[in-house]
């Protein structure tokens, strides 16, 4: 539904040229909440505001249902873009107008009548749970009922794309879970793609099914986020997968296995199966478990005493045959 394909993002100013976005590939399909994770100054922002020409490439394509977007001329872009909202981490309401205006702002644009207008935005009000505060100013509003004005303006034109800019990044951790919880539902109701971009990893686990890790204006890994997070991180990415640590304050004593445990392996007992199977001690140093998208993964950091090297084959080989993944620090 969105492909972009060698997308690059070159700025230029005071005579410095900054390249923002290198050679990006990235299909996001219908009803995926794609999430987009990096630091800053990764070109997040310069990504998510490419895909509806808010910034102009440099070069590259960005086809959306079919339509390349790049090739549209200012007038078919602005009828292109009614399909696709945006919300921003400063929410970027008009602090002279209500609630109901704000909501009401892009239809009015599209010169809709006051009569649908109001059935339109009552509905849209109902959605983010904001209808008793129609007649307030985005001054009176908290953090998270100023985005929720945010989503509402964002889907008054009915898009089938929303771009979410560090939509929870200004909220705090109760309210960042109530609007990934309503984002996520609002998608799946209305059939909305998602792409969420943001620096918190806890984020794209909350609600992204995909996302593509960007550095430097690169992607360095993309793929469906339960399954990237049961794989052995690579060097590059493994800052924001993340990895166990043993506490400092443990010497090490004997070989420390990372294992990783998904859906096929995350039920089993694993562990007591080892310890009847092999005749060394197990000592666990840290562990974790989490649902990510519905899935199972199961980080455990272990050190075994002390096998042989021909013995720690065979006892890689073990977990590996109950689906576990492993690596050997
Ligand atoms: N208008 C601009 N003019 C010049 N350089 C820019 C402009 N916008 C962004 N950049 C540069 O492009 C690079 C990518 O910026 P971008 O805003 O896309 O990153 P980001 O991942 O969104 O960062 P953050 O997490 O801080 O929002 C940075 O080096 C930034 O300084
Ligand atoms: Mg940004």
């Amino acid at each position: 539904m969105i492909q972009i394909s060698e997308l690059t993002k070159v700025y230029s100013k005071n005579g410095q040229i900054v390249k923002a976005l290198d050679g990006i590939d990235l299909e996001i399909e219908k009803g995926d909440i794609y999430g987009i994770i990096g630091l800053s100054g990764a070109g997040k922002s310069s990504l998510i505001r490419c895909i509806n020409r808010i910034e102009e490439p440099s070069s590259g394509r960005v086809v959306i249902s079919g339509v390349d977007i790049t090739a549209l001329s200012e007038k078919e872009l602005r009828k292109s873009r009614q399909n696709i909202g945006m919300i921003f981490q400063n929410f970027n309401l008009l602090s002279s107008k209500t609630v109901y205006d704000n909501i009401a702002f892009p239809l009015r644009l599209q010169k809709y009548s006051e009569a649908i207008i109001k059935e339109k935005v009552t509905s849209l009000l109902e959605k983010v749970e904001l209808t008793d505060k129609a007649n307030v100013y985005p001054s009176n509003l908290s953090g998270g009922q100023k985005q929720r004005v945010g989503i509402a303006r964002a889907l008054a034109t009915e898009p089938e794309i929303l771009l979410c800019d560090e939509a929870t990044s200004a909220l705090d951790p109760k309210t960042t879970k109530q609007i990934l919880s309503l984002l996520k539902t609002l998608s799946y109701e209305l059939g909305i793609t998602l792409v969420v971009i943001t620096h918190e990893m806890e984020v794209i686990k909350a609600i992204c099914n995909k996302v593509a890790i960007l550095e430097a204006g690169k992607i360095i890994e993309k793929g469906v986020t339960a399954e990237l997070f049961s794989t052995v991180p690579t060097p590059q990415t493994r800052h924001f997968l993340g990895e166990l640590e043993a506490p400092e304050f443990l010497t090490q004593k004997g070989t420390r296995l990372h294992l990783t445990f998904s859906n096929g392996s995350a039920n089993a007992p694993i562990i007591s199966g080892f310890i009847r199977q092999f005749p060394y001690d197990v000592n666990i140093l840290s562990g974790n478990i989490e649902s990510i998208q519905r899935q199972v993964v199961g980080k455990l950091l272990i050190e075994v005493l002390t096998p042989s090297e021909d013995e720690m084959g065979r006892v890689i080989a073990y977990f590996e045959d109950q689906h576990v993944v492993v690596e050997v620090l």
